[in-house]
């Protein structure tokens, strides 16, 4: 036997940002004082005014890329699609869900060649849906240079451009704050990628991207704002191979810097993912290991796509209270199928490369279905049972004691072999990894509320107690939870 490695800074991150009874009884409480504000200000600043967004029919028609469809793409993406009152405040819910409605993430996008918008790149400010001009002018041979020559990008004249600005979140979750920004930022983009669709365009995401290019494109203070996802914007959806986010980049892996202070952990190890060029990584690493049992194949009818998809996003908000109540099987399989979208389906893929997240469905109220927690198999759309049983009280325990976790009818849980994932792939698969399950938990978010279900994501959660519950082993990191039942 060898001498095992010293943990990746991305494992002593997921250690020290685990949260434990004591450390989530511990917390200090918030001083809403000091809250950052959800959205960037800019000053004197000149803008282009954009169509499709609040208050205009949501009449989706396939076609070029313009301004209007741009627009629609944009405001259902990250949109406000709800401002409500508070003493001392208004509260702009957006389009996206978010951790503790902290909005951390950020858009831009970059434009060319786009009837009714110059070319050029652009901060997106959903308060007013009006695109704030950064930088005049053609960025594709900076953008394709970034991308690493892509083929999407070359073929784009739109590419989005999602970023997260940390403190907006750490000032309620301190370092952990990392994990929901990206998380959040993949809830944006699966919205963009389901937004796409009724217009007649493609989103291919892009996970993997030179960061100091991007960042100094857009000037972000690294310290402060990283950028996390793009996403190319294609007319004419296609088939083409070439066309999807299947490459996967290697980046280094730090085994030997001192841990950062408390409260520095953030800009750190987004900086150990970051990367400078495109170094092929093996996707067939991460093999997953083998579920003994019989499985079950679930229904699959997919869900109708276009004027509906847009409909449901600007109505969609995450359910605070389930009701008891049990949900049929067929809406399982239906919610499943639509978030993991197999070869043929009417939706574009989901995944970013390389696939290393493993995804339990933990089943507590499903008629015709035992409960107990299941490995599910999103190439074979099948279920094994590996634990009879309810788990509605571990999930309750597991997900601090929240009631959301205990009453949903099932919850969909994501994790990765981080060792074994940064081993093959390098720090950067921490962020790969995170963005994906937020993808993913948007597509469940509105396959949920499309068949008249509700659901939430829950990212608060001690980390290893959910370890025990799914019986995978302790080094393994939890990154996220989706609980779906019926909305009380
Ligand atoms: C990454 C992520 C984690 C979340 N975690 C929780 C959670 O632990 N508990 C909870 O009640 N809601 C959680 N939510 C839901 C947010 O509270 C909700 O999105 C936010 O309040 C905005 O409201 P809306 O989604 O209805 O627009 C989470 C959402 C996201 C995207």
């Amino acid at each position: 036997m060898g001498i095992p490695a010293a943990p990746s800074l991305s494992e002593r991150y997921q250690e020290a940002t685990n949260y434990t009874p004591a450390s989530v009884q511990g917390h200090p409480g918030l001083d809403f004082s000091s809250q950052p504000s959800p959205f960037k200000d800019w000053f004197q600043a000149r803008r282009v005014e954009l169509p499709g967004g609040p208050g205009t029919e949501t009449s989706p028609s396939p076609g070029a890329l313009d301004a209007e469809r741009l627009g629609r793409l944009l405001y259902h993406t990250y949109g406000v699609t709800l401002v409500r009152e508070f003493p001392g405040m208004s509260m702009h819910y957006r389009a996206a869900p978010s951790a503790g409605g902290l909005y951390p993430a950020d858009l831009y996008v970059a434009v060319r060649d786009v009837e009714g918008v110059p070319d050029g790149i652009f901060a997106y400010d959903a308060r007013d849906h009006s695109l704030v001009i950064c930088w005049e002018g053609d960025f594709w041979p900076d953008l394709a240079a970034c991308t690493f020559a892509h083929p999407s990008v070359a073929r784009a004249r739109a590419v989005l451009i999602g970023t997260g600005v940390y403190e907006r979140s750490a000032w309620r979750y301190g370092d952990r704050a990392y994990r929901r920004v990206l998380l959040d930022a993949g809830h944006v983009f699966g919205n963009a990628v389901l937004a796409a669709v009724p217009d007649g365009q493609r989103l291919v995401p892009l996970p993997y991207f030179a960061d100091a290019g991007v960042s100094g494109l857009l000037l972000l203070d690294e310290a402060r704002e990283g950028p996390l996802l793009l996403g190319a914007v294609l007319d004419a959806p296609d088939d083409d191979a070439g066309m999807r986010p299947t490459r996967a980049s290697r980046s280094p892996v730090d085994r030997d810097s001192a841990d950062p202070d408390e409260g520095h952990w953030i800009p750190r190890l987004h900086q150990a993912g970051n990367i400078q060029r495109f170094t092929p990584a093996e996707t067939s690493l991460l093999r997953d290991e083998e579920v003994r049992g019989e499985s079950m194949v679930l229904p699959a009818d997919p869900l109708a796509t276009g004027q509906a998809v847009l409909e449901a996003i600007r109505r969609r908000r995450s359910t605070r209270v389930f009701s008891a109540g049990d949900l049929p099987l067929e809406a399982v399989g239906r919610i499943l199928a639509h978030a993991y979208p197999r070869p043929g389906s009417p939706d574009p893929e989901a995944g970013l490369a390389p696939p290393v997240l493993q995804t339990h469905i933990a089943v507590a109220g499903v008629k015709g279905l035992a409960s107990g927690v299941y490995r599910y198999d999103p190439a074979a759309h099948a279920i094994t049972l590996v634990r009879p049983g309810s788990p509605r009280d571990a999930l309750h325990r597991c997900c601090l004691w929240q009631e959301l976790a205990r009453d949903c009818a099932f919850a969909v849980l994501h994790s990765f072999d981080l060792p074994a994932a940064v081993a093959a792939y390098g720090e950067r698969i921490y962020r790969t990894a995170h963005l994906e399950a937020g993808l993913i938990g948007q597509r469940l978010n509105m396959a949920a509320l499309r068949l008249g279900y509700g659901a939430s994501g829950v990212g608060g959660f001690f980390d290893d107690f959910l370890n025990a519950l799914l019986l995978i082993p302790p080094q393994h990191a939890i990154a996220y939870v989706t609980a779906v039942g019926l909305p009380e």
